[in-house]
């Protein structure tokens, strides 16, 4: 997909930064000064965050504690207008509200103050509603903080960033902006990006996590993730991820999961490569299963590839690495032998790549890797539903009524 101002689906309610940085982005992509394609809201990120980080800390915009007063009126318009009236709904008996917002227009004005005021433990679901805008800070969902909720406000309006990679955490690990051992998360409209420098080739210890999903049974409808190498840590447990929008450039999804990724868009941000080399400068997976006794693995369904540079569908973190790519548009930044074995010839006995009825200039099997495998409908019906995530004992269909 291209990205362009319009797909930024930014109202003019509110003062919010985002718009006047929307605007700023517009003038930039119609004067064409920056990249031929520019990466979805990597522009709008790094003006914001280097804009607010050279003149306040992030951790400035308030301690995020209860504060339920709303904004000062300065003018007319209330800045606060963007809430619903009689925001948020009293809690049920099923259900605590928990309302971010950083202009302090309700209680919380950070994401992690409002995960720290759920309770331990809590059976009811917990949704933190977050307002429109970028929150700069790091997240983490602890193991004793299950069936946590955020709503967000549109993937192109709400966000978590920060900027953390590899060396600046100790590890690619702890990179991440948003971290999750809470079981039973769920995502919506949201996005979770890390705005560290996009590392150029050769570059060490610049791996930069937007989420590390490291807890079971967790769903993501309608999300985000922005980054470049290593994007989305698809850590352990099982995974749900529908129509969501995934930027990355080498292994953007690495991990040792066992997810469904279905009808997402993979958007790759490796450099162009020029018409003759055989560079390769990126990887969609890297899936990390290190055994055939685990059940593990990634699949893809009626998803997409586009973008930049060129890059294989997958390559093998760990020897059992497994992978599917179903009913899948590949565009042609596909490299023609599609799968890696990480430099270790032993890995092709023991990988399971597989390509099922997928389409367009990258989905040619003609020069595939010999261990690449062409699946037949038997063979590719495992990976083709919820099923491959036992989806009927967690999965819950999308609840239009918990959407605000
Ligand atoms: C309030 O702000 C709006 C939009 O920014 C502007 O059009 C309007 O003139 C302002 N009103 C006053 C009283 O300053
Ligand atoms: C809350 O989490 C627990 C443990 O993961 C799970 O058994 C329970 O069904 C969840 N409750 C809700 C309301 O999602
Ligand atoms: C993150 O951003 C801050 C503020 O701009 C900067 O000081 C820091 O070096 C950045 N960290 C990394 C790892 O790029
Ligand atoms: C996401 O936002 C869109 C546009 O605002 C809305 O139509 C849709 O219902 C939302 N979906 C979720 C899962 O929140
Ligand atoms: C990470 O640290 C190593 C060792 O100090 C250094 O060589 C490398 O340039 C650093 N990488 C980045 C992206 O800052
Ligand atoms: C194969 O992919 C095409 C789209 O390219 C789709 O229309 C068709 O339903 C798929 N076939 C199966 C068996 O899923
Ligand atoms: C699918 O492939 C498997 C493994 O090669 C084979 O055993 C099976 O007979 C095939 N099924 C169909 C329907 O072609
Ligand atoms: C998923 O596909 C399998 C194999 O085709 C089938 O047995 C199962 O009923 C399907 N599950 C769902 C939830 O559609
Ligand atoms: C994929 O698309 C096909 C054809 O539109 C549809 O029948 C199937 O249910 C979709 N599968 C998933 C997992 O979304």
């Amino acid at each position: 997909m291209q990205c362009s101002a319009s797909t930024m689906a930014i109202t003019n309610r509110g003062t919010s930064l985002l718009v006047l940085l929307s605007a700023i982005v517009a003038a930039l992509l119609s004067s064409q000064l920056v990249f031929q394609h520019p990466p979805c809201l990597e522009w709008l990120l790094n003006l914001d965050f280097l804009s607010f980080t050279s003149s306040i800390s992030p951790n400035s915009y308030g301690s995020g504690h209860h504060r339920r007063h709303r904004a000062p009126k300065t003018n007319d318009t209330d800045i606060c207008d963007d809430l619903p009236p009689g925001f948020p709904p009293a809690d049920t008996d099923t259900t605590s509200i928990f309302c971010v917002d950083r202009n302090g227009c309700c209680s919380f004005t950070t994401v992690q103050s409002a995960v720290d005021a759920v309770a331990v433990l809590s059976q009811k679901r917990s949704i933190v509603w977050i307002n429109k805008g970028i929150y700069y800070e790091k997240v983490t969902i602890p193991k004793t903080k299950p069936n946590i909720t955020f709503q967000g406000q549109g993937l192109y309006t709400t966000g978590i960033a920060w900027n953390d990679t590899a060396n600046s955490s100790h590890g690619t690990f702890y990179s991440a902006s948003v971290a999750v051992f809470g079981a039973n998360f769920i995502a919506k409209n949201i996005s979770f990006i890390n705005v560290a420098p996009i590392p150029n080739p050769g570059d060490v210890g610049a791996q930069a996590v937007a989420i590390r999903v490291g807890a079971d049974q967790a769903a993501f409808w309608g999300c985000g993730f922005f980054g470049a190498q290593d994007t989305i840590h698809d850590d352990r447990g099982r995974h749900y991820f529908k129509e969501c929008h995934i930027q990355g450039s080498i292994d953007f999804i690495f991990g040792d999961g066992r997810s469904l990724y279905e009808s997402c868009q993979m958007i790759s941000i490796a450099s162009p490569v020029a018409a003759g080399l055989k560079t390769i400068d990126g990887t969609v997976t890297a899936h990390g299963r290190a055994s055939g006794d685990e059940n593990t693995g990634f699949s893809f369904v009626n998803c997409s590839i586009g973008g930049t540079g060129r890059i294989w569908l997958g390559r093998a973190w760990r020897p059992f690495s497994r992978v599917v790519f179903a009913n899948t548009f590949m565009s042609e930044i596909i490299a023609p032998e599609g799968w890696n074995d990480f430099g270790d010839p032993g890995r092709d006995q023991t990988v399971f790549y597989g390509e099922y009825n997928c389409s367009g200039a990258g989905a040619s099997l003609t020069m595939r890797v010999p261990y690449a495998q062409k699946l037949n409908n038997t063979q590719a019906a495992p990976f083709l539903n919820t099923s491959f995530i036992d989806g009927d004992q967690w999965l819950q269909p999308l609840d239009s009524n918990l959407l605000f």
